[in-house]
């Protein structure tokens, strides 16, 4: 939700900031712009639309000379994507420019004194707020990094900012709730929404806490909390590269991401699953690490939250009593929790505003709290008791795909790891159907170490794409499964309209017929998902839509009775029941992004959306 860029150092910052904008409009794309700062005072430029829009307007970057620089790629929370309402914002005298990533939640009473004191407002922002009360802070003799701190002591709400007064080699920065990084190298420092801004120049970062202030200059950054006394922040170095962030030959990142997912879940399995000794080992959950935990409850939104419901079929299959609830809920309609209670916030980015404002919830409730995340040092790992990482690598793409797959698996190893620290779990049923027991362990083990291998097989197919093509001129598309076949079947819904902005519904396939089937017609495909779940129930499911003239694709193994009533097949290979879901899910994936791509979608970008949602 935002992405904001700065840059001291002691070499021209346009590049960078250009660079930097680009690799963050995953956050949002509604409008982005620059303000550099040299002995001629604060230059900005700032467009509506996307990064390319404002580097057409900046015909000569050489108009933008100066070593000190901020810039921002805006989705729109106050007020509607145009030039005036792009950051950077100034005050009046242009003094003073300000990016923010965030919400102001008592702008409107800052902005009515501040009018009321005689300043003149260009925007509808909540941000405009800040260069105002720098200036006015400054126009009372502060010096810029007091009139920086008095100003954000105003402001209620979530911010990172960055900002520069004119006539200084300096940048003002803050961080209360939203996420900001400070880069490290040889010519300088960058301040950014997200690591992959800067990755290209360097992989030492240092992740900002909440109530951090820092003063950065060319060849000194200092830290200090809110009071203002001074704090040790260490570098630590990020293993992502940057050409695992750039989208190499392939023509969305949403492709490539679908694509490196044999890898990323190859990273995700290593050292945690050992098929010699048949054991799951996770680093950071160690034997009996939540003895004493009697129940388990997770909270995620959007496609997190459907790898949430997986994670909770899993873990209620081994007999810990779980349950997954939509973060956004949590707080008003959560089940009763405690120092018994672990709770588990599953977020790809570590930042989404709705789990971490379920987090604080269930920490005031003493619940345990562990986060399932991609994202090492972001605010969900700081906030959780313990974390465990998904190693799926940057996604840059704003539909999750690779994270989902990395989600799922974890959070089945995670059910079999934890089975043995709830009493009664592990001795649950040893049925193949049930997923318990110590030779079905064995089976899953040797079935995840074979699971890349299974993805790249449905990769190499072209199925999903002629599918595509077969149906495009549908009028709206749902998604049917049972068991682990429901929450991927609530994935393959979201993943097609988030993408190809065409109607696509989820359902439970039992649900069908309680309603949603007034909707079936023959231009109404039924993707039917089979993981083994009641296969056969599914079956009648979708064949009763069939019967009502509703083209039927089948995801399931070849030779699967679904074959035989389908219309049409995606295969995937055979495999442990617990893991079905995910091949089933790749096809899923293939099928919405051929969809896309026929129908010319943004797809990297899907209009009014954003990769990490930092607002409540
Ligand atoms: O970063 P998170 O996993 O917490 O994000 C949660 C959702 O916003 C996210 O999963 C969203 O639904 C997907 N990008 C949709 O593809």
């Amino acid at each position: 939700m935002c992405g904001i860029i700065g840059r001291v150092g002691t070499d021209e910052a346009i590049d960078s900031l250009l660079t930097g904008l680009e690799n963050l409009e995953y956050r949002g794309y509604d409008s982005a712009g620059v303000a550099i700062q040299n002995g001629a005072g604060i230059k900005v430029q700032k467009r509506s639309g996307k990064v390319d829009e404002l580097k057409s307007a900046l015909e000569d970057t050489t108009t933008l000379e100066g070593e000190v620089g901020i810039g921002h790629t805006r989705w729109s929370t106050h007020g509607p994507p145009t030039d005036e309402n792009a950051h950077p914002h100034t005050d009046s005298t242009r003094d003073v420019a300000v990016v923010h990533n965030g919400i102001i939640e008592n702008y409107g009473d800052l902005k009515g004194q501040l009018e009321a004191a005689g300043h003149e407002f260009t925007s509808d922002t909540d941000t405009e707020v800040i260069p105002h009360l720098m200036q006015r802070y400054l126009d009372a003799g502060f010096d810029s990094e007091r009139a920086f701190r008095a100003a954000i002591d105003q402001l209620e709400g979530s911010y990172a900012v960055a900002a520069m007064v004119a006539g200084e080699h300096v940048l003002y920065a803050a961080r209360q709730g939203s996420p900001l990084v400070v880069g490290l190298d040889d010519d300088g420092f960058f301040l950014a929404s997200d690591v992959p801004a800067f990755l290209e120049y360097t992989d030492d970062v240092v992740y900002l806490e909440d109530g951090d202030v820092v003063v950065v200059e060319p060849d000194r950054i200092t830290f200090t909390d809110a009071t203002g006394d001074r704090i040790d922040r260490t570098p630590e170095t990020v293993e992502w590269d940057p050409e695992q962030a750039g989208k190499g030959a392939y023509d969305h990142y949403m492709h490539k991401e679908i694509h490196e997912q044999p890898t990323a879940l190859t990273q995700a399995l290593e050292g945690r699953v050992n098929s010699e000794r048949g054991e799951i080992s996770l680093e950071s959950v160690p034997a009996a690490a939540f003895e004493g935990v009697d129940r388990v409850q997770f909270i995620a939104c959007g496609t997190s939250y459907h790898a949430s419901l997986y994670g909770s079929i899993a873990m209620n299959r081994v007999g810990i009593p779980t349950s997954a609830h939509l973060a956004n809920e949590y707080g008003t309609s959560a089940p009763p929790a405690d120092d018994r209670t672990l709770v588990i916030a599953v977020t790809q980015s570590g930042e989404t505003a709705d789990t971490l404002s379920a987090m604080r919830h269930a920490r005031e409730q003493g619940a345990r709290l562990l986060t399932v995340t991609n994202v090492v040092g972001s605010t969900a790992t700081r906030r959780a008791d313990d974390v465990l990482l998904i190693r799926a690598g940057p996604e840059i793409g704003v539909a999750a795909t690779k994270t989902f797959s990395s989600q799922a698996a974890m959070l089945v190893l995670l059910a079999r790891r934890l089975a043995s620290d709830f009493e009664g779990a592990s001795s649950m049923s040893t049925t193949r159907e049930t997923g318990g027991g110590r030779e079905d362990l064995e089976t899953l083990i040797d079935d995840l170490q074979g699971l890349p291998r299974a993805m790249q097989s449905i990769l190499e197919s072209d199925a999903a794409e002629r599918l595509a093509e077969q149906y495009l001129d549908a009028r709206s598309y749902f998604f049917i499964g049972r068991g682990l076949g429901y929450p991927v079947a609530l994935e393959g819904a979201l993943k097609f309209k988030e993408i190809t902005y065409e109607h696509a519904e989820g359902f439970a396939a039992g649900e069908l017929k309680h309603g949603p089937l007034a909707l079936v017609t023959s231009e109404t495909p039924v993707v039917a998902v089979f993981t083994g779940d009641a296969d056969g129930k599914v079956c009648n499911n979708a064949e009763e839509a069939q019967t009502r003239g509703a083209p039927l694709i089948a995801v399931c193994p070849a030779n699967h009775r679904a074959t035989e009533i389908a219309d049409a097949h995606l295969e995937i290979p055979a495999i442990h029941p617990a893991l079905a879901g995910l091949l089933a899910n790749v096809q899923l994936q293939l099928l919405s992004y051929q969809a896309a791509a026929k129908l010319g979608r943004p797809i990297d970008k899907p209009r009014n959306l954003a990769k990490s949602v930092t607002v409540e």
